[in-house]
């Protein structure tokens, strides 16, 4: 009696087991809500959100990153802003439920708190343009979506919107292409416990179809792990994502060098007018090198504030310097042929100054009378009361006369219309050369 009383309970039991573990497998079965499904998976008994989802090894996080904007404040500015959606795909093995449910994935965004997230972090130079309602901390975001799979695949989207402080190579500024990178790291995980892994090659970085940019023109990209030597923690995983903008030259063009040529430019008509015309050429100098200051200033006002701008610091430089020769020359040559010229010689006006000193040598205009010559050629003196010798004799002493002071003047200035302009196009062709402004 004892023993089948004690085999009947044992039976009993055994069904109740059977019966519970039934249940267990029912509550993701077809009919149950999503609703009650997270309820039991996030269970405190079932699931414990301190630990790591117990896979074999190390736990894998697929990561991909899908630009959403690009934008930089002003063209000159070395900040960049970026938005993006970032996905993290895992596999927690605790959260896979049922095939019979009609669920392909459960919405956990409620429950953000009580799975096991990575907590991943952004390395970078920068800020975060916008926190968490809840709190200022940067690891957790705003907006994001979490799903779990029925395979117990999480994928876990989140919407960041970073302010990099990128790096250019401010000597060749404006012809530089800055590059803005930021990584990924597990702030608590170490390698050994966490890997992260770009998703493939193909989408890892996408571009939103409806991508918006603002001053900013990515050109290259690319998706690496942190090289090891970059790292500042050797001992956790690390991706990179490298963008690397260009600069719109067509804007500085017209915004810094064409109006900078065609103001050096027109300090050289100067060149072109009467040397004595002093209230219109000191009007264009003075001009021309007001204007200049005013618009290298008003461009510079917009720069980042450093010292190693070299190539604008070389143009603003060297145009300054031709404008300032130019108003230069025309002092000179002004004061030039203000000057009294020499033993009176006579000024004709119309001849062409730089082939006056051929005809100088033998024209008949040459000679100059002198009253008495004693010694050889060219040692000619004026010796019309000493001796009383009259008799005229002519000498060729003009070769060793200084030409007029006026010729000398034009001269000068026909001299400069050829050089300056010269000289200018030289700096021209080499500063867009060197600086690669067209590449
Ligand atoms: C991560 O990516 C690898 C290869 O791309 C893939 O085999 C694996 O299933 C992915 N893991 C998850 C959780 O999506
Ligand atoms: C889902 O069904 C497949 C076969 O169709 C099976 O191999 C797998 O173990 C099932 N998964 C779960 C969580 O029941
Ligand atoms: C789990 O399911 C999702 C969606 O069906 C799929 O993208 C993913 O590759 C699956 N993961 C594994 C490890 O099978
Ligand atoms: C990143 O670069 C690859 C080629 O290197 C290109 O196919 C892809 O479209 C680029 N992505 C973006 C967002 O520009
Ligand atoms: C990194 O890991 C190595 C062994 O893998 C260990 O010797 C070293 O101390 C670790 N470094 C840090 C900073 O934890």
């Amino acid at each position: 009696m004892g023993w089948s009383c004690v085999v009947a309970r044992a039976v009993a039991f055994i069904l109740m087991l059977g019966k519970i573990s039934a249940f267990t497998s029912d509550i993701f079965a077809a009919g149950k809500s999503d609703k009650e499904i997270l309820d039991n998976l996030l269970k405190n008994t079932r699931y414990d959100k301190r630990l790591l989802p117990p896979v074999d090894g190390v736990l894998t996080v697929n990561v991909s990153v899908l630009l959403l904007s690009l934008a930089s404040p002003d063209e000159s500015s070395l900040k960049y802003e970026v938005e993006f959606l970032l996905q993290q795909q895992w596999y927690d093995p605790r959260l896979r439920y049922s095939n019979q449910s009609h669920y392909d994935y459960l919405n956990a965004i409620h429950h953000h708190e009580d799975i096991w997230l990575p907590d991943t972090y952004f390395i970078m130079h920068g800020d975060f343009k916008e926190y968490s309602e809840h709190s200022r901390d940067p690891i957790i975001p705003m907006h994001f979506a979490l799903r779990i799979y029925r395979n117990g695949t999480i994928n876990y989207l989140m919407r960041r919107h970073l302010i990099l402080s990128c790096q250019g190579r401010l000597n060749i500024f404006p012809f530089d292409d800055p590059l803005c990178s930021f990584a990924l790291e597990s702030i608590s995980y170490e390698q050994s416990a966490i890997t992260y892994v770009w998703k493939n090659d193909e989408d890892t970085l996408r571009k939103s179809p409806s991508l918006t940019t603002l001053n900013a023109y990515l050109i290259q990209n690319q998706t690496i792990p942190c090289p090891i030597k970059a790292s500042w923690r050797g001992n956790y995983s690390c991706l990179r994502v490298d963008l690397i903008f260009t600069r719109d030259r067509s804007f500085y063009f017209t915004t810094v060098f064409i109006p900078g040529i065609i103001l050096v430019t027109s300090s050289f008509i100067t060149f072109w007018l009467e040397w004595n015309a002093v209230p219109a050429r000191v009007m264009i100098g003075v001009t021309t090198m007001l204007n200049f200051f005013t618009t290298s200033n008003g461009f510079r006002s917009t720069l980042p504030v450093v010292s190693n701008l070299t190539a604008m610091n070389v143009w603003d430089g060297v145009c300054m310097c031709f404008i300032y020769a130019s108003l230069l020359e025309f002092v000179c040559v002004n004061y030039v042929g203000r000057k009294r010229p020499l033993h009176n010689v006579v000024y004709r006006p119309g001849e062409n100054p730089v082939t006056q000193p051929k005809r100088e040598s033998t024209g008949a205009a040459d000679l100059v009378s002198c009253t008495a010559c004693t010694g050889p050629p060219g040692s000619c003196t004026h010796t019309a009361n000493n001796g009383g010798v009259s008799e005229p004799c002519f000498v060729q002493v003009r070769k060793k006369e200084p030409p007029h002071p006026i010729r000398v003047a034009k001269t000068i200035d026909v001299i400069a219309r050829i050089t300056f302009p010269t000289a200018y196009a030289v700096f021209l062709i080499f500063f867009f050369i060197h600086y690669k402004a067209f590449s």
